[in-house]
């Protein structure tokens, strides 16, 4: 098969890239590099010896877009990636977000339409259930009004899409992920956050190899056993592995809808305690550490109810949290080495 992935020089989409590949399928990916770097392609390359097909260019530009479907119309499904992904950023600068990531959408979704492509991959977030009622959290739990402008973009780019499929012959799949840590086992690629880190896990080996003096703790008085927020951390390996089968399952014409939606976690929901305890044991390091207040926007606890994803894409994330945090400890070590 032939695959387009859009970001795929970034985090997830580059070890989905690489899972494609190691699946015998062709790879073409579009990036603008705005928040990842060309090396990755090399990185890519060393892991499975093919350098994918690449162009530089912005999917929010219309005619750029319509250029390359019109060059690129034997494609038989995409995985979009693409997009802004920093919360607080969003928060700033609202318009940039809903610019750039309901404009590239709209813009591949008609490049689909007028070249007969019918099978997309949609990344979507768990950030759509926000503080779902029920525990853990299934597909059929309501979709809950945005904290962000991050999260309306992907509650409005999954109805762009479904009412693009009701209207079309175009399929789509939106994946919703819980929250992906961890780097490839080769140590080639991972996550490059740009400057300070949002997220918890990068933030826990940067300051563990003395880029941050202390992480900060966003509250202990939820109402979870130890205080802490819980999430349902996924290594990205595992995470990428889905996206393969679920875009192989539309060009198989596997579906059962044309316009489905999985979530993608473990099932297991960790408190930010437990994972800094995890990471403690398996890089043998004592973290730096503080509670402070809890930080805006955050929900108390949410993970995944797997069920659904395992059953119909025949798909279950495999790591545990000490290997995902240890993979993430390894990736942190290498990329010190570079410097
Ligand atoms: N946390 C800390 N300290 C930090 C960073 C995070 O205590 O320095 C905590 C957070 O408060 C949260 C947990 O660690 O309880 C996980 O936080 P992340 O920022 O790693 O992940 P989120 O669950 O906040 O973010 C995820 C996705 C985003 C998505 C968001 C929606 O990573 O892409 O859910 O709220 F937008």
């Amino acid at each position: 098969m032939k695959i387009l992935v859009t970001g795929g020089t970034g985090y997830i989409g580059s070890h989905t890239v690489v899972e494609l590949q190691a699946k015998g399928h062709e790879v073409i990916i579009i990036d603008n590099l705005s928040n990842s770097n060309i090396n990755v392609l090399d990185a890519i390359e060393k892991i499975s010896g093919i350098k994918p097909e690449f162009e530089n260019f912005d999917l929010a530009d219309m005619a750029k877009t319509e250029d390359f479907f019109q060059r690129n119309n034997d494609i038989d499904g995409i995985i979009h990636f693409a997009a802004f992904k920093a919360v607080g950023e969003s928060v700033d600068n609202p318009l940039m977000y809903y610019r750039n990531n309901l404009y590239s959408l709209v813009n591949i979704l008609q490049g689909m339409k007028d070249n007969s492509i019918p099978n997309l991959v949609f990344s979507s977030s768990c950030t759509v259930y926000g503080q779902p009622e029920e525990l853990p959290v299934n597909e059929e739990a309501p979709v809950q009004k945005a904290e962000s402008p991050y999260g309306n973009t992907k509650q409005i780019s999954e109805e762009v899409i479904f009412d693009t499929t009701k209207a079309s012959d175009i399929k789509a799949i939106a994946l919703r992920y819980f929250n992906p840590i961890g780097a490839h086992e080769s140590t080639e690629i991972g996550e490059l956050p740009l400057g300070v880190p949002n997220n918890l896990m990068p933030f826990i080996t940067q300051t563990a190899i003395g880029i941050r003096e202390q992480l900060s703790v966003f509250g202990d008085d939820y109402n979870t056993p130890d205080g802490t927020a819980i999430r349902d951390y996924i290594h990205v390996v595992d995470l990428a592995q889905a996206h393969v089968i679920a875009v192989e399952r539309m060009v198989n014409k596997n579906m059962k809808k044309d316009f489905e939606y999985f979530n993608l976690g473990t099932g297991n929901g960790y408190s930010v305690l437990e994972v800094i305890k995890s990471f403690e044991k398996v890089s043998e390091q004592k973290l730096n550490y503080k509670i402070v207040g809890r930080r805006a926007g955050d929900v108390e606890q949410v993970w995944a109810d797997t069920n659904f994803a395992n059953d119909e894409l025949g798909w279950k994330a495999k790591k545990n949290i000490d290997e995902m945090t240890l993979s993430a400890w390894k990736w942190e070590l290498k990329l010190q080495t570079e410097k």
